[in-house]
């Protein structure tokens, strides 16, 4: 069944340069790019974005992260389209992840991992509707 997800690259990955690598590898593997634009959140909408992590201790650095500085948010479509991101991502912790993963690659540490995928269809639904209208999805 066709999916849809919420890709972030996060403020380290504009940083370091890797739009363009984390979208070949998306395009790379069959996830059509359906929705993209630029943004930079301030604090309040990232608080808003990672709502569900509040109250835990990394959630004050993560948000501070979050928004310093612009970030690339995309939608992604295809089977399984939401495992499938999380594949390429690898786990949240770089030192955890699988090798040729993008964070594995990339990212400095557990905060500052490149990328960020929905992780279940209700998180997507959610996510997808923060940073999109509908007339904004081709
Ligand atoms: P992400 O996939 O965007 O989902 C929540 C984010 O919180 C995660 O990636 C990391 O950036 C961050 N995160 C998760 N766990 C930790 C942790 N233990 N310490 C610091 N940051 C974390």
């Amino acid at each position: 069944m066709k999916e849809r997800t919420l890709s972030i690259i996060k403020p380290d990955g504009v940083r370091k340069g890797l739009i363009g690598e984390v979208i070949r590898r998306f395009e790379k593997e069959g996830l059509k790019i359906v929705a993209m634009k630029m943004v930079r959140l301030d604090k309040e909408e990232a608080e808003g974005f990672y709502a569900v992590h509040r109250g835990k201790p990394f959630f004050e650095s993560l948000t501070t992260f979050m928004s310093s500085g612009p970030i690339v948010v995309m939608v992604l479509e295809g089977e399984k389209a939401i495992e499938r991101n999380r594949q390429i991502m690898g786990a949240t912790d770089p030192q955890q992840a699988e090798e040729g993963t993008i964070r594995r690659m990339y990212a400095d540490n557990i905060q500052e991992n490149i990328v960020h995928g929905s992780d279940a269809p209700e998180t997507a639904t959610f996510e997808i509707s923060y940073f999109f209208s509908s007339l904004e999805i081709v």
